[in-house]
């Protein structure tokens, strides 16, 4: 069996059924949703995640039957492992608080790991119907068109997302938040929060965001944004410095090394300031 012909076969599988979710994406975001909260503070969830996510399991599995599912809507029924066997990697809607907005930064991230590395990422925002894929080794391309990360070293040059989902968890984990935010409001040349994570690892493999800074994430909001990044030139690192986690991403993407280590340091210097402080307190 050639192993690159059938990545491209479920490249394209999953490209297809990206497009076509994305309509009933497409057609849902101006209209009034159902929302139901999940489990975690500010965590929500609607039917059309569900649908999107449903369409996205039955069409891969029944073409691929013998592949795993790893998927926002259905986690608790796939624990949260990589094994050899092709696993799909699926975010049915990052940015769910946008979409129920109708703020149309909200994309469909699906990635393929075989042998737990990444080959295929891809991110689609049907609001303008971009498309973000990349194959590992074969670069990263939007609707077609190869990308490039930004080349900028200085951090108070560069663009930065930042989204700080942390501010809601305990209160240590807030202070670290605010700390963080203090220091790199200061020192970046701007600051963005878009609400998605997969749309900002896409804005990082573009060139048009020079950094990206997000903790606590799931293998499906950021799967496909690694590869994105990782082939159109940029960097993934996590955010203490050393290579990313796949499974529990803390994570720093940039067009450049340098500008990812200059923020790590940055983050690893606060955090560090911030612990002390507290210790003083108590
Ligand atoms: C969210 C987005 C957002 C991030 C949140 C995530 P969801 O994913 O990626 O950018 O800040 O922490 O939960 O819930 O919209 O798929
Ligand atoms: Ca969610
Ligand atoms: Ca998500
Ligand atoms: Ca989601």
């Amino acid at each position: 069996m050639d192993i690159s012909r059938e990545i491209e076969r479920y490249f394209q599988a999953a490209r297809k059924l990206t497009l076509e979710a994305g309509k009933l994406i497409k057609a849902a975001i101006e209209a009034e949703k159902n929302v139901m909260a999940k489990g975690n503070q500010g965590d929500i969830v609607t039917a059309n995640d569900q649908e999107v996510e449903k369409i996205l399991i039955s069409g891969l599995s029944s073409e691929f039957p013998e592949h795993k599912f790893m998927a926002e809507e259905s986690a608790e029924n796939s624990p949260l492992i990589l094994t050899d066997v092709p696993t799909w990697i699926i975010d049915p809607i990052d940015g769910t608080m946008n979409f129920v907005h109708s703020f149309p930064q909200c994309c469909i991230s699906v990635a393929l790991a075989i042998n737990k590395i990444l080959e295929v990422g891809i991110v689609y925002n049907p609001c303008n119907e971009e498309l973000y894929t990349a194959r590992r080794g074969q670069g990263a391309f939007l609707n077609g068109k190869p990308l490039k990360a930004s080349g900028v070293t200085e951090l108070s040059e560069a663009l930065m997302i930042i989204e700080p989902g942390m501010l809601r968890r305990s209160r240590a984990k807030r202070d670290i938040t605010k700390g963080r935010m203090e220091v790199l409001c200061t020192l970046a040349g701007g600051i963005r929060n878009v609400g998605s994570a997969a749309l900002g690892l896409a804005y990082v493999a573009r060139g048009i965001i020079d950094i990206f800074h997000i903790d606590y994430m799931q293998p499906w909001d950021v799967a496909a944004g690694f590869l994105l990044v990782s082939e159109s030139g940029g960097i993934v690192i996590d955010t203490k410095g050393g290579p990313p986690n796949l499974l529990e991403p803390l994570i720093i993407a940039s067009g450049t090394r340098q500008l990812a280590q200059e923020v790590s340091q940055l983050l690893v210097e606060t955090d560090l300031k911030i612990q002390r402080k507290r210790l003083q307190r108590t």
